[in-house]
């Protein structure tokens, strides 16, 4: 099961999120980073900014794979995954774009793309910490509901839901919202050493309930992180409200030794 850390707002989450990252990244100079888009890793990643500033900490050998790619959108379109880590995160935290791999949304090419992605994850010796949002549908990187938990990196095409969620960032236009997309696998994601699962507002309490405390079940992809030795959710009063063991979970946190992180 995984730790529920309930706080008071995103500053807070993305504050626990950056001493995480940057402790990782004094231990392990070429730590390995899961990156993920939308709006719930915003303020992790200006808290991380700010940290690898203020502490002179070195990215220069941290390594990034981002969750997912809109398939057959430009990469240099404002709005793909590859703009948006790279405006987000690559730039703010000052990592070597280099070093940071985003999955090939390209149609040409993607049959093959989601493979190579995982072999190249592999070869890179895993992610570190992986950090996540969850849809409103309990979606984990693109992982609609009724994927396989064992899924690997494939091509997937986005729940109608997903789409009229993310028009927001498409000048609130679904049309232009692709359908498809390429996305880790919940098998992919369940292989980092670290999930850190972020979650904020009302309208992510139902998910939020069905991951931590429903059934396992590829209808919510989130609760696969019940299988993961090592994940922590992250949410606040907003998103912890429908959770049955909320008293506990701060109960657990307010005593929880320092020294052991999230
Ligand atoms: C993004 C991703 C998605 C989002 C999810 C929540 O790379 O993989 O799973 O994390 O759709 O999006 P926000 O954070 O915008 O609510």
């Amino acid at each position: 099961m995984a730790e529920v850390i309930i706080v008071k707002d995103e500053d807070e989450a993305g504050e626990l999120y950056a001493s995480c990252v940057a402790d990782l990244i004094r231990s392990k100079p070429d730590a390995v980073l899961g990156l993920a888009t939308g709006s719930s890793p915003l303020a992790a990643y200006r808290h991380l900014a700010r940290r690898v500033a203020q502490d002179g900490i070195d990215v220069s050998k941290v390594r990034g794979f981002a969750l997912d790619e809109y398939a057959g959108l430009d990469p240099r379109h404002p709005q793909s995954y590859r703009s948006t880590i790279t405006r987000t995160v690559v730039e703010p935290v000052g990592l070597n774009p280099d070093l940071v791999h985003v999955p090939d949304g390209n149609l040409k090419t993607i049959a093959g793309a989601g493979r190579a992605y995982d072999a190249t994850i592999e070869a890179a010796g895993g992610v570190d910490l992986q950090i996540l949002g969850i849809g409103t549908d309990g979606h984990i990187g693109f992982n609609e509901p009724g994927s396989s938990l064992a899924s690997g990196t494939r091509i997937k095409t986005l729940a109608e839901q997903t789409r009229i969620d993310n028009a927001r960032f498409f000048d609130g236009d679904i049309e232009r919202v692709p359908t498809h997309c390429i996305t880790q696998g919940i098998g992919t994601i369940l292989k980092a050493r670290h999930l850190v699962l972020l979650a904020f507002g009302a309208g992510k309490a139902e998910a939020i309930e069905e991951t931590c405390e429903g059934g396992i079940s590829a209808f919510c992809p989130a609760s696969a992180l019940q299988l993961h030795p090592h994940a922590t959710v992250i949410v606040d009063e907003a998103a912890a409200s429908r959770l049955r063991h909320k008293d506990y979970y701060k109960y657990a946190f307010a005593h929880k030794p320092a020294w052991q992180g999230i």
